[in-house]
């Protein structure tokens, strides 16, 4: 490999790193089966506060009480609603994702209503 692609190789794997990572890319092009709707959201919104608030936190800073017992964080998904597609999202609730839980009792429906309110969190995300 010359020393100009190998470069532009580890400029790639970089930037995939800060951006949309998720363990099987084809799960990021997932379309939601559901429509994001009023109503798909407010379900999602639902299902946050029972499975997600206490990580998470209320609106996705990451300040839910159960956060700091995971010592490497939980992150901040009002930034990072804004940068992982749909499909991301959706991939890393039914599989966990570094030190979240999986949640396999969650139906496809269920995760997709959460993926509208997930990217609600973001600026701008609510449109
Ligand atoms: C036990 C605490 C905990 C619970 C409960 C939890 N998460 Fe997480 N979540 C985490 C941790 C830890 C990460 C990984 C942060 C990292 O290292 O990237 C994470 C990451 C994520 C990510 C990926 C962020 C990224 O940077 O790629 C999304 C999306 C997410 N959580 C959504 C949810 C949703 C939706 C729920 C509820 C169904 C949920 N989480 C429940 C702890 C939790």
């Amino acid at each position: 490999m010359s020393a100009r692609a190998g470069l532009a190789a580890l400029l790639a794997s970089t930037a995939a790193c800060s951006g949309d990572l998720s363990a099987r890319p084809a799960a990021r092009d997932a379309v939601s089966p559901i429509p994001r709707t009023t109503q798909s959201i407010a379900a999602g919104a639902v299902l946050y506060r029972d499975h997600c608030e206490r990580c998470h936190g209320p609106t996705g800073l990451g300040n839910g009480p159960d956060a700091l017992q995971v010592e490497t964080g939980v992150g901040n998904l009002v930034e990072r609603a804004a940068v992982l597609r749909p499909g991301s999202i959706a991939w890393k609730i039914q599989n966990g994702w570094n030190s979240m839980p999986a949640f396999p009792q969650l139906g496809e429906v269920e995760v997709w209503q959460l993926v509208h309110f997930v990217q609600t969190l973001a600026p701008g995300g609510g449109d």
